[in-house]
């Protein structure tokens, strides 16, 4: 089948890219110093120019905002800080009218403390919506019942001094789980996904979506044997062999998934474990092509070391775990982790771009990645989050902080102190100047995405490693019935020369754009010269 035809009929979701937008960072419009849906509305031209194909919203329904939107009160209404249900109404329709698609962050795990459905369990133990959670008596010590510990530190469980039982909780105490063993809760929150879904979303990021099952017999979980204490995040210490993933999850992401593919063209991505190996990805795609989620994440990049050597084992890995009726995808940062540019620095950030953008898989790019911006550090008692209050060290605000669009005051995304600190760099650092900047990373990524969105060897083509054995580039192919595609990544501070000499018959190709975004030019493959910290895409 001729390639232009397959990418016209392959899903929009294999073809296109997707940006993370965090909605309280992004842009304010109301001047209160928090993002809000209105901001994003305007800010969506900046959006179809940088050349996405979708947003994912992170939460904006009603919430106390214990961790930020992820703790829902009411999962069909719109909070107030965000803004209304027009406002929402208006960014869908105002960004389908740019071609871009809308996915709603979703958040079935657990809701808020002050959700109606647990206010009404918690009321008693005779409660009809008591076994909507999971309450448990206290041992005869008047413990919790087993060591499980929750993600933000401490125990799982809270004892309602008024029922006498525990509740479990694997986030906060704000954030109690939802027992899916109950049916009727399922119908409730099938509906809830309906709501949206008939609204016109065109997907869900599905957050924790494989921690919704748990050992019904609430057995301990062992010891990791790889925690360091004083090193590693103390909720580590334990394997959540019991705790979450358990029997049933794969059964019950299923049905999640039929509720969401009654309706065309959407997509489901889930937020699952980060796994270092592949082969624990691949069960979420289930047993044929939308049996479970079109897109169970894949962190791996995040967890590897970023040398050439051990970024190539993992993709190539991970390519050929995905079984026939997947499709892959990459994520290289998100609202819970440390910023890109602090991670590999600014010269490896643009090599890991061009990566993200030309390999084969759906890529997801986080807002102001794109910039370069970085971790801000925020003093302890400037903490916003729940984790950095909980665990100090460990606060993932560093990388929430305010979207840098101009050298205005407050960045251009507010009128006001903004509710986490601004970048110090944001004069230099910002959409405004990075855009008029030809050698930019803002301009490397526009071109990547324009040049990706064009070249269906790209999204759809084949993925080929060459160079195996080379421990300072990673090199491979992409590869449709008529396009090919050379990229080859210099992963040290040292220039290197490759020799590719069997990729084209004349051995000459075409070098179309380079991650310095200051050469296009024929370029031999005998004796392919690569500067320090460059990556290049070549036409072959
Ligand atoms: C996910 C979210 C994270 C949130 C947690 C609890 O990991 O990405 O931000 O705190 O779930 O909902």
């Amino acid at each position: 089948m001729p390639m232009n035809d397959s990418r016209l009929s392959a899903p929009w979701w294999k073809t296109g890219v997707i940006y993370q937008i965090y909605p309280r960072s992004f842009q304010d419009s109301n001047g209160d110093g928090i993002g809000d849906l209105a901001g994003i509305t305007a800010r969506l031209d900046y959006l179809a120019w940088l050349g996405v194909d979708a947003l994912w919203l992170s939460p904006i329904y009603e919430s106390p905002m214990a961790d930020f939107g992820y703790d829902v009160s009411d999962f069909t209404a719109i909070d107030p800080i965000f803004g209304t249900m027009d406002d929402f109404d208006a960014l869908v329709r105002e960004a389908h009218a740019r071609g871009l698609k809308v996915v709603m962050d979703f958040v079935p795990n657990h809701t808020s403390n002050l959700h109606p459905w647990f206010l009404e369990s918690r009321a008693a133990r005779t409660s009809p919506k008591r076994d909507w959670y999971i309450w448990v008596d206290p041992t005869p010590d008047d413990d919790p019942p087993n060591n499980w510990i929750a993600y933000f530190g401490g125990p799982t469980w809270t004892l309602d001094e008024k029922t006498g039982q525990y509740y479990l909780h694997n986030f906060l105490p704000e954030q109690p789980d939802l027992n899916y063993r109950t049916e009727a809760v399922k119908h409730a929150v099938w509906n809830d996904l309906r709501f949206w879904l008939e609204r016109g979303v065109d997907g869900f990021r599905i957050d924790v979506v494989d921690r919704m099952m748990k050992d019904p017999l609430l057995r301990d979980n062992p010891p990791n044997p790889d925690y360091v204490q004083g090193r590693d995040n103390p909720t580590r210490a334990f394997l959540r062999v019991y705790s979450e993933r358990y029997d049933g999850i794969h059964d019950l992401i299923k049905e999640f998934q039929r509720v969401i593919k009654a309706y065309e063209n959407r997509v489901s991505i889930g937020e699952i474990q980060y796994f270092d190996d592949p082969h624990q990805i691949a069960p979420y795609y289930g047993d044929y092509e939308s049996d479970e989620l079109d897109l169970p994440f894949n962190f791996g990049l995040m967890l590897q070391h970023w040398a050439a050597r051990t970024v190539r084992q993992f993709v190539t890995a991970y390519d050929a775990a995905i079984p026939p009726h997947g499709f892959p995808n990459y994520v290289l940062g998100n609202h819970d982790q440390h910023r890109l540019a602090s991670r590999l620095g600014w010269e490896q950030a643009r090599v890991a771009a061009m990566l993200l953008l030309t390999l084969r898989g759906t890529p997801f790019i986080y807002n102001g990645e794109e910039l370069g911006m970085e971790n801000v550090t925020i003093p302890q008692h400037q903490v916003k989050d729940p984790q950095g209050k909980n665990l100090p060290g460990f606060t993932r605000d560093v990388a929430r902080t305010p979207m840098q669009w101009s050298n205005a005051p407050y960045a251009g995304f507010s009128t006001v102190e903004p509710w986490l600190p601004l970048a110090n760099n944001y004069e230099t650092v910002n959409v405004e100047a990075e855009r008029a900047k030809p050698d930019s990373i803002l301009t490397l990524y526009h071109r990547l995405l324009g040049y990706r969105r064009r070249t269906p060897a790209l999204s759809l083509g084949s993925y080929r490693p060459l160079l195996e054995a080379d421990d300072h580039c990673f090199v491979y192919l992409r590869e449709t019935t008529d396009q090919r595609r050379l990229i080859a990544l210099n992963f040290s501070g040292e220039a290197q020369t490759l020799a590719l000499p069997d990729v084209t018959e004349s051995n000459m190709g075409q070098l179309i754009l380079s991650t310095l975004l200051d050469r296009e030019e024929q370029v031999d493959l005998h004796t392919l010269h690569l500067r320090p910290n460059e990556g290049v895409i070549v036409e072959v």
